[in-house]
């Protein structure tokens, strides 16, 4: 059967990774987190004091960016692939409140996107794959043969993030995760460089009211039916 290329977009939090990572798993396909790529350049920003407390150097980050080498990598043990650092394994530090009050400035750099669109147009290019980003359906693979948008209410998104840095151990307010999830949206959609938005073909999924299993029934049967179309 022949392969195409899934792009899932929208807001953080909206349970894009849950489903695109089912996705793949379900049709053999390979899953691509867009998200951990700007969070470990976020990451490597914030370490270097690129941004943060003293304020933002976006000229050093882009004379650095060469310096910054990103790969994705099995994890025998949970089956997923964790992000690599200049070969160090980031995947826990880079889901922290730390890094995602910095993500979105680091992510509106229009160089440090060109670098990871790139790298993710090469991920992609045998197709097989199951994308999650902002920009996948817009820019990164605007001919994608299925796009989905993925959208919630703020506040229920912050309670689901909330609830899972608290299972990671992070000691964090509700209001501190609610902040972040709105001021996230707010970088995200008014950036000049590749702003969020719904793509013209692409299906939009409010998931507000939905569990997990009856949205991944939804866009699997869809799927397949794309798919068979192909
Ligand atoms: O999906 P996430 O919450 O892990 O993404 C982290 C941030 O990275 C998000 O606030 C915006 C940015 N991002 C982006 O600009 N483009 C993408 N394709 C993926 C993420």
């Amino acid at each position: 059967m022949k392969k195409i290329t899934i792009a899932i977009d929208g807001f953080s939090s909206t349970g894009k990774s849950t489903i695109a990572k089912q996705l793949a798993k379900a049709l053999n396909y390979v899953y691509v987190d867009t998200g951990a790529m700007y969070r470990a350049v976020a990451l490597y920003a914030l370490r270097k004091g690129y941004v943060g407390e003293n304020g933002e150097n976006s000229d050093g980050l882009i004379a650095d960016l060469p310096s910054i080498s990103l790969k994705f990598q099995k994890n025998e043990e949970t089956g997923n692939a964790d992000m690599f650092l200049n070969g160090e394994n980031v995947e826990n530090e880079i889901r922290t409140l730390r890094v995602s009050n910095v993500v979105s400035t680091v992510a509106a750099i229009s160089e440090v996107r060109q670098k990871l669109v790139e790298q993710q147009q090469k991920m992609g290019i045998e197709k097989g794959v199951v994308m999650d980003g902002r920009d996948i359906g817009t820019v990164v693979f605007p001919d994608a043969e299925l796009k989905l948008f993925m959208t919630a209410s703020a506040d229920k998104r912050a309670i689901r993030r909330y609830k899972e840095l608290l299972d990671k151990g992070e000691d964090v307010a509700y209001e501190d995760v609610l902040k972040n999830v709105q001021e996230r949206d707010h970088i995200d959609t008014t950036r000049e460089d590749s702003p969020l938005v719904k793509a013209e073909d692409a299906i939009e999924f409010d998931n507000s009211d939905m569990g997990i299993d009856e949205q991944f029934e939804r866009i699997h049967n869809y799927s397949l039916r794309v798919i068979e179309k192909a």
